[in-house]
């Protein structure tokens, strides 16, 4: 299963995640794909930005790209996404187009690419880099999500660093909502949500 076509009707973080984002961006808009992997997230972002909106898709591993790109081209979406490959932590470098402050979101869906090399999944460390970088890049009211996945190796640690990193964002220029399964298994997908005020 795609992390980013989830079967069945249920919500869940990825769900989540779009619907937030929905809500948010309209065309015109500027969005920034900070894991592409197989292009779900980065069509999806590249509809509702319209013809006159500019999405920005980044992954670290050229196969991930490779599998974006023909995807728009399938969708008749490719003029609207630059593709760039690199790591997120260089986000702002990767994107010299994009100034600071003119996204009205960033969405990160962590872990690893899936039916491909898993020793390329996010990691704590440039994960909580690539967070600082989305932030500077986060327009006035604009979103940041990220679905954080505790249930493979090292996922976990990495999840519950994004959730100390959310929770010490300051509150008078952040609002931090983490929305997870109530009754479902313990190590179930969840997303982070932070907002610039
Ligand atoms: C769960 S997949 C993303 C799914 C994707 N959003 C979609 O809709 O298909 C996670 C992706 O993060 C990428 N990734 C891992 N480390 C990265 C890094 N440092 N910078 C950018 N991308 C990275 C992986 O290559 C993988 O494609």
């Amino acid at each position: 299963m795609n992390p980013a076509e989830p079967s069945g009707k249920a919500l869940n973080a990825v769900r989540l995640a779009h619907l937030i984002v929905s809500s948010r961006l309209g065309e015109g808009g500027i969005a920034v794909d900070a894991t592409a992997g197989n292009g779900y997230d980065t069509v999806f972002l590249a509809r509702l930005v319209g013809s006159s909106g500019r999405v920005y898709a980044v992954d670290i591993q050229p196969v991930a790209i490779e599998s974006t790109r023909a995807r728009l081209e399938i969708e008749t979406l490719s003029d609207r996404v630059r593709l760039r490959t690199g790591g997120h932590e260089n986000l702002r470098a990767l994107l010299p187009e994009v100034p600071d402050g003119c996204a009205e979101v960033v969405m990160f869906n962590l872990g690893y690419l899936p039916g491909s090399d898993k020793t390329f999944i996010t990691r704590t460390e440039t994960t909580l880099s690539a967070l600082e970088e989305a932030l500077r890049l986060l327009a006035d009211s604009g979103v940041l999500t990220v679905v954080c996945y505790p249930g493979h190796a090292g996922g976990s640690s990495e999840a519950g660093r994004v959730c100390e990193w959310a929770n010490g964002l300051p509150s008078d220029r952040f609002a931090v909502t983490i929305c997870r399964t109530a009754n479902g298994p313990e190590h179930s997908p969840f997303l982070t949500v932070v907002e610039k005020r």
